[in-house]
């Protein structure tokens, strides 16, 4: 990308701890991703996700502050809307978003999970993985759509299960590999290759049929 061109603009949803964004922030720091983070916004005011930016691109708010669902989405959308984000990147935000924000921004809106999709939707994949005596679990970067878990999935990794893993070690290892996964389909939405179309990914252009499987060296 020439130096002049607006750089793809980026806000990030999150509710914990922040590990995705901060290894989104360091790709962009070290120049492997041509994006800027926008804004960062939380349904949990305390997290430590957003003391990862400065204090201009935080916003946030406690959902029992407000009369409805609804009315903490809106407020939400409108937030996001605002910062006028080219993407939309849920990176650990623990609430299901309402259909109305999902449609607003319905082909930019991405979230990562942490199973290899469609397996274990929804929460405690890891436990679930391991009560499912799976060999091999991993996590899924996928578009958002109103049915939690189920938009298209984009990419994959796949991380093996080891003999004595706990539900624990298994999100270590997870983790760290989502930590390049994301940075990796970021790369690609930035630079214009990816598409939702009629509820499919599509990446230069090609439906993925099948999500990409992705390798990274273990960290
Ligand atoms: C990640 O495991 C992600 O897959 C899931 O929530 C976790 C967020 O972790 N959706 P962090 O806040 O990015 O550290």
């Amino acid at each position: 990308m020439s130096a002049s061109a607006p750089l793809p603009r980026l806000a990030v949803l999150c509710s914990g701890r922040g590990s995705n964004l901060g290894a989104i922030i360091k790709a962009i720091d070290s120049g492997t991703l041509d994006a800027e983070v926008v804004g960062v916004f939380s349904d949990r005011p305390k997290c430590a996700a957003l003391q990862l930016v400065p204090a201009t691109l935080r916003w946030s708010a406690k959902p029992g502050d407000f009369a409805s669902r609804g009315d903490f989405d809106l407020a939400l959308g409108d937030a996001v809307a605002n910062v006028r984000p080219h993407w939309v990147v849920c990176a650990g935000y623990m609430r299901i978003l309402d259909s109305a924000f999902v449609e607003r921004f319905r082909g930019r809106l991405l979230n990562i999970h942490p199973s290899l999709l469609p397996r274990h939707r929804g929460l405690d994949t890891h436990q679930r993985a391991l009560e499912s005596g799976d060999r091999e679990h991993g996590a899924s970067v996928h578009f958002v759509i109103p049915e939690l878990d189920a938009g298209a999935v984009i990419a994959q990794v796949v991380v093996p299960v080891q003999p004595g893993d706990t539900p624990q070690s298994l999100a270590e290892r997870v983790q760290a590999q989502e930590h390049h996964l994301y940075p990796e389909v970021l790369r690609w939405a930035a630079s214009g290759r990816l598409h939702e179309h009629d509820a499919t990914a599509m990446l230069d252009g090609h439906t993925l049929f099948t999500p990409r499987q992705l390798e990274f060296p273990e960290s």
